[in-house]
């Protein structure tokens, strides 16, 4: 009897650690929610928004030949590189993100006008795959 509930409990916190897994971030399900993304971006090449490939890494601000607002270029100057994990903060509200950079910086002169990137991605989980995903385009 004992034992049978000793089973029990092992196999719910084994399933209990899978749901955990299905949190983290999932490349190939962030292709998916990229095609919200392409209405402006492709990897490689400029159109409403900047090319994509290699941004995570990349300087904000920096795609070649792409006129960025003022407020995105002011974040670049004031040294905000993409990393998987603030691409999850921006996408919630680039606007905002960016304002915020600007003002930890020291910057708050700056963070003023928006971002020419007027799309919001509400939920987190696809922030963090199509981050993934990002890290995946060249
Ligand atoms: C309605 C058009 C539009 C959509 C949809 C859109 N973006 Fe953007 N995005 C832009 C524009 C325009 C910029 C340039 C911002 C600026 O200059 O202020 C930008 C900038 C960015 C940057 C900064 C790039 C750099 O070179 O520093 C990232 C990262 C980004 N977008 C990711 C995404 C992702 C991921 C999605 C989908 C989840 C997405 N965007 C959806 C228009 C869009």
């Amino acid at each position: 009897m004992v034992r049978k509930f000793l089973a029990i409990v092992t196999i719910t916190a084994a399933a209990g650690s899978l749901s955990t897994g299905a949190s983290a971030q999932d490349a190939a399900k962030g292709e998916a929610v990229f095609k919200q993304c392409q209405t402006c971006h492709r990897a490689d090449k400029n159109m409403v928004g900047p090319a994509l490939g290699g941004v995570i890494g990349r300087k904000t601000g920096t795609a070649a030949g792409f006129t960025y607002s003022p407020l995105n270029h002011a974040a670049g100057e004031a040294g905000l590189v993409w990393s998987q994990a603030n691409v999850v903060e921006y996408l919630a509200d680039p606007n905002a993100y960016l304002k915020k950079f600007l003002t930890d910086k020291g910057q708050a002169d700056k963070a003023t006008g928006s971002t020419k990137m007027t799309f919001k991605l509400a939920n987190e989980q696809q922030r963090k795959d199509v981050a993934a995903y990002l890290a995946t385009l060249k």
